[in-house]
C-alpha cells in the first residue's frame, strides 16, 4: 500500500466534502495512520465528520490564528507517535470584505486575517512538525493556482495563495537539509464549504468544465478524487526528489487559453466555398 505505516497530520477536515476529509480516507485506505485538527466552533463538526472514518481518528485542536496552539500540537503527537512522516496544510480563510470585487477596498485587517490563515500559518505548521520528522518526509499545501494570473472575485485570497507558493519554495529551501519535501498541490473548483465562501464559485466552477481538456466536475467524485490521490502520492514516497514544486490537478485546465470554440459557430463563420474550386 501506497502510505503503508506513514503516520500523517491533516488539518482542514471540516464536513465529509472537505477536501481534506477525502485525503484522510483514502491515506486510510492506502495504510496511514491519521491524526486530524480543528478548533473552536468548527471542532464539533469536525468530530462528527472524524466518525465517518475508520479508524476514527484522534482531533487535536489547531487554531492557526493562536501562536500556543503550535508548541502545543508539536508536544501532543510527540506524545502519540514520537514522530511524523506527512503533514497535509488544508487551512484557508479570508473576510467577505477581502473577496468579491472588493479588492480596491479591502480592509488591511481583513487582508492581515486572510493572509494569517492562509498563507502564515504553512509557516508557523511547518516549524512546528519539522522537529518530529526523523525520516523525512512530505508536507503538502493546498492551493488554488494563482502563479501567473489574477481571478475574478478571488482577490486577497488570491494574493495570500501566490504568497503560500512563495511559501512553499522557501520551506523547501531551509527543511530540505532534513530530507523534508514541501509541494503546493493547485485543485480545480470543489464544491465545499470554503467554495461557497467564494462569491461568483459557479460561474468559475461552469466555466472550467468546458475549458479543461481532461473534463472537471466541482461536485464529482472523480474530480475529487484525482486531488486525494495526488495529494496521496505527494505524501508517499513516490516523489522522493519533488521539493518547492506547484502540481496542478485540474483536468489540464491551466494549460489552454480558452474554451473550446463551439462547431456551430466556426461553420457559421466559415467563409462559402467556391463552388469552382478543386
Ligand atoms: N474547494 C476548492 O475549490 C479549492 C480549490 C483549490 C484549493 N482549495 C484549498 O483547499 C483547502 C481546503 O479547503 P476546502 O475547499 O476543503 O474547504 P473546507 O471549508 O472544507 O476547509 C477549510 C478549512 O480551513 C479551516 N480553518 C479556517 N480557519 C482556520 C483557523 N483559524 N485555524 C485552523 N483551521 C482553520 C476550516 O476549519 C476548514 O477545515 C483550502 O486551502 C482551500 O483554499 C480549495
Amino acid at each position: 500500500m501506497l502510505l503503508q505505516g506513514k503516520k500523517l497530520l491533516i488539518t482542514g477536515v471540516l464536513t465529509p466534502a472537505s477536501i481534506a476529509f477525502h485525503v484522510a480516507k483514502l491515506a486510510q485506505q492506502e495504510g496511514a495512520e491519521v491524526l486530524l485538527t480543528s478548533f473552536g466552533r468548527p471542532m464539533s463538526l469536525t468530530q462528527r465528520t472524524a466518525k465517518k472514518l475508520s479508524p476514527v481518528p484522534e482531533v487535536l485542536e489547531l487554531d492557526v490564528t493562536n501562536p500556543a496552539h503550535f508548541p502545543a500540537l508539536h508536544d501532543a503527537i510527540k506524545q502519540r507517535w514520537g514522530r511524523l512522516d506527512g503533514v497535509l496544510h488544508a487551512v484557508a480563510f479570508a473576510p467577505e470584505d477581502a473577496l468579491g470585487g472588493k479588492f480596491l477596498t479591502a480592509p488591511w485587517e481583513s487582508v492581515m486575517q486572510a493572509f494569517r490563515v492562509s498563507t502564515f500559518s504553512l509557516k508557523e505548521l511547518a516549524a512546528a512538525t519539522a522537529p518530529l520528522f526523523d525520516k523525512g518526509g512530505g508536507i503538502v499545501t493546498l492551493d488554488f493556482d494563482n502563479s501567473t494570473t489574477a481571478w475574478p472575485l478571488y482577490d486577497w485570497m488570491g494574493v495570500c495563495k501566490a504568497g503560500l507558493e512563495a511559501t512553499v519554495r522557501y520551506l523547501a529551501r531551509d527543511l530540505g537539509s532534513k530530507q523534508i519535501r514541501v509541494n503546493a498541490l493547485a485543485a480545480g473548483p470543489i464544491a465545499t464549504i470554503a467554495a461557497k465562501g467564494i462569491p461568483g464559485f459557479k460561474h468559475l466552477e461552469d466555466k472550467w468544465g468546458r475549458q479543461a481538456p481532461l473534463g472537471w466536475d466541482a461536485r464529482s467524485e472523480a474530480s475529487i478524487a484525482a486531488v486525494a490521490r495526488t495529494t496521496c502520492v505527494l505524501l508517499s514516497d513516490w516523489m522522493p526528489s519533488t521539493t518547492g514544486e506547484l502540481v496542478r490537478v485540474d483536468g489540464g485546465y491551466h494549460a489552454i487559453g480558452a474554451e473550446p470554440v463551439d462547431p456551430a459557430i466556426l461553420a457559421a463563420a466559415a467563409p462559402a466555398k467556391d463552388p469552382g474550386a478543386a
